[in-house]
């Protein structure tokens, strides 16, 4: 089968990584490793110059027509004038938000070659491999009532509420699940049922569903915050981490400090089974624009690419050319190749479109 895949290059270094990233394409079809029909269009404040909103409804449109979304990065101080439902970042959340992306997977990958750029010494994260499965559509960043209210002596009182429903607890567990069973098989699900309601709804429901549907797969309940310690001090024991949306926002962001560079880190985030029997999809850089070193050809393209290699994995079941896709990143990086972000000191380093190339040449020589 031929998938459509929908390219939104966006704004800042978004567009040169989305270059790379149209190299290692080119490479996959030549290799007869997988083929696509793309498109590009517009997000975030290239469609703000175009059209006036950061996604117009046919962009959004053509997402929802797509097998899968490929976005680069949006926004820019270019935008920084623009009204807040209006900016560059709101495009984003309404593609997230229209196609129901509700799980948001990262992960955080240390490859050998550059386990010194870890926060952590190098046996600690050597071959780390974890997948942190973060609820992204519900909890406290969602729930109602959400406000700032003034108070008789002058003084505020503000309120966050963290919701969750059995069905969204099940569904992002069902996906948690489906990822373990195509790798180590283990699961680790981390909230606060010590302290929170909804930890002791989360930990029922995430119970309930492995022990009806997948007996195969070990699982653990760890609380929140030492998890956090867990993950610090001893990464690997973790393959598969799930949790809300935002203890998924921070221990995230520690994995992502296990492995080096922003500039490294892919992810993805997946909605409902469509009717093709195809996830919703939209897999992205975890990095920004980048506004610091956009259009010098410095960007490090790795987390655009490797997001394609999640793309392949995940969204269409093609294991051998994602495995493929990986293997190149990596044997680009032990040959010595470095963008300036992971070059160190004294390192020379290549531009973009030269990573982008490496990994391409890599990918042909498997
Ligand atoms: P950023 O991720 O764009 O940049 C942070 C730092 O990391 C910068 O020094 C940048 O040069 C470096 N960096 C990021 N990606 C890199 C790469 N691929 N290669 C080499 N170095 C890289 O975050 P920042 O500066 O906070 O935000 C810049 C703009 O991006 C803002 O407008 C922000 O709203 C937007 N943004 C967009 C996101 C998205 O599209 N999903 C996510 C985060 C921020
Ligand atoms: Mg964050």
């Amino acid at each position: 089968a031929t998938y459509k895949l929908l390219l939104l290059p966006g704004d800042g270094i978004g567009p040169e990584v989305a270059g790379g990233l149209q190299v290692v394409l080119d490479a996959l079809k030549d290799t007869g490793l997988a083929s696509f029909e793309t498109e590009t269009d517009l997000v975030g404040g290239c469609a703000i110059d175009a059209h006036g909103v950061p996604l117009a409804d046919a962009t959004l449109q053509r997402a929802k027509d797509a097998d899968a979304i490929l976005l680069g990065a949006v926004g820019g101080p270019k935008w920084a004038g623009v009204s807040y439902e209006n900016r560059p970042e709101a495009g984003l959340l309404r593609l997230r938000k229209d196609l129901d992306l509700f799980a948001n997977l990262r992960p955080a990958i240390c490859y050998p070659a550059l386990a010194e750029a870890s926060a952590l010494k190098r046996e600690l994260v050597e071959g780390l491999d974890i997948m942190i499965v973060r609820e992204l559509t519900g909890g406290v960043y969602f729930g109602e009532p959400k406000e700032i209210t003034n108070l008789p002596d002058g003084s505020k009182r503000a309120v966050d509420t963290q919701v969750y429903t059995t069905g969204e607890i099940e569904r992002i567990a069902h996906v948690a699940f489906d990822l373990a069973g195509k790798r180590s098989g283990r699961v680790a699900s981390a909230e606060k049922h010590n302290v929170m309601k909804t930890g002791v709804l989360w930990k029922e429901v995430v119970t309930r569903v492995h022990s009806e549907h997948y007996a195969n797969i070990e699982l653990e309940h760890v609380l929140a915050d030492n998890c956090a310690m867990q993950l610090v001090r001893r990464p690997k024991q973790f393959d598969v981490l799930v949790t809300d949306n935002l203890f998924g926002d921070v221990l995230s962001d520690i994995a992502a400090m296990l492995t080096g560079s922003l500039g490294m880190l892919p992810s993805a985030s997946l909605g409902a089974v469509d009717e093709k029997g195809l996830r919703r999809a939209l897999y992205e850089p975890v990095h920004g624009s980048a506004p610091d070193i956009a259009g010098q050809d410095r960007a490090n393209p790795i987390a655009m690419i490797g997001s394609l290699a999640m793309c392949l994995r995940y969204s269409f079941g093609l294991g051998e050319a994602a495995d493929a896709l990986d293997g190149a990143i990596t044997d680009a990086l032990a040959g010595g190749a470095r963008t300036a972000d992971i070059a160190g000191e004294g390192t020379s380093a290549i531009g973009t479109k030269a990573m982008a190339e490496t990994i391409a040449n890599a990918l042909k020589a498997r």
